[in-house]
């Protein structure tokens, strides 16, 4: 029987979560390209563009070689397009080298041209299996109500991270970072949370107290 809270959240993750085309790749490639897309569109938006572009251009190395123009009318439509220059100069400094292979910690991984914080984690964790922390709007939500921080974003970035990472396994840390993340987009929503079929209800301290539709608090103004 699980009974730790990541165990409780991956038994969810495995029968109800999301199905999506990344989930189950760790191709560090496809992650890459499936992440720095999901960084400012959302995912039913991503889902054609990841498929269109993993199907024409299969490896780093196909899209290191691809010319600038065709990557970008792929990407017309998706926004951002600072996030499409990145990609092309990132996928030829990764081919041109480091023989196309990808970087395996958040250190190396975060040199790489338009991978930040978030991005290096969430690629550690997914791709390489690397006990990274990966914190996004969805996991500071789920952590704010999970333990009833009440002190206001920004300002309860470094807890809410902190809190993240005591919950982090030590296996399973790709599939528990996009658990987290599904959960804040489908169950534990900004409005409205579906608490009474969350994987975590009991533990919740907002919904215990009442607050958690209130959670994270929003600054005075
Ligand atoms: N948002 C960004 N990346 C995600 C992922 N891998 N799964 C779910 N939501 C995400």
């Amino acid at each position: 029987m699980p009974d730790t809270l990541p165990d409780r959240l991956l038994v969810w993750y495995d029968r109800d979560a999301r199905t999506l085309p990344w989930r189950g790749l760790t191709d560090p490639y496809a992650v890459w390209l499936s992440e720095v897309m999901l960084q400012q569109t959302t995912v039913a938006a991503v889902i054609p563009y990841f498929a269109r572009f993993l199907a024409r251009w299969p490896t780093v190395e196909s899209l290191a070689a691809a010319p600038t123009d065709a990557v970008m009318a792929e990407w017309a439509g998706l926004g951002y397009y600072a996030r499409a220059r990145n990609l092309i100069a990132c996928a030829k400094l990764v081919t041109q080298w480091r023989n196309g292979r990808f970087p395996e910690d958040e250190a190396g991984l975060r040199q790489l041209p338009g991978v930040g914080d978030y991005t290096a984690a969430a690629i550690a964790a997914i791709a390489f299996g690397q006990k990274a922390v990966v914190v996004d709007g969805n996991v500071e939500r789920v952590m704010t109500r999970l333990h009833a921080v009440q002190e206001p974003l920004p300002k309860a970035k470094p807890r809410l991270k902190q809190l993240a990472a005591a919950l982090t396994p030590d296996l399973r840390a790709g599939d528990y970072a996009q658990a987290v993340m599904d959960l804040g987009a489908t169950i534990c929503t900004p409005r409205k949370p579906a608490c009474g079929i969350c994987p975590w209800q009991e533990p919740c301290e907002g919904r215990r107290l009442g607050i958690a539709e209130r959670l994270p608090a929003k600054l005075e103004k």
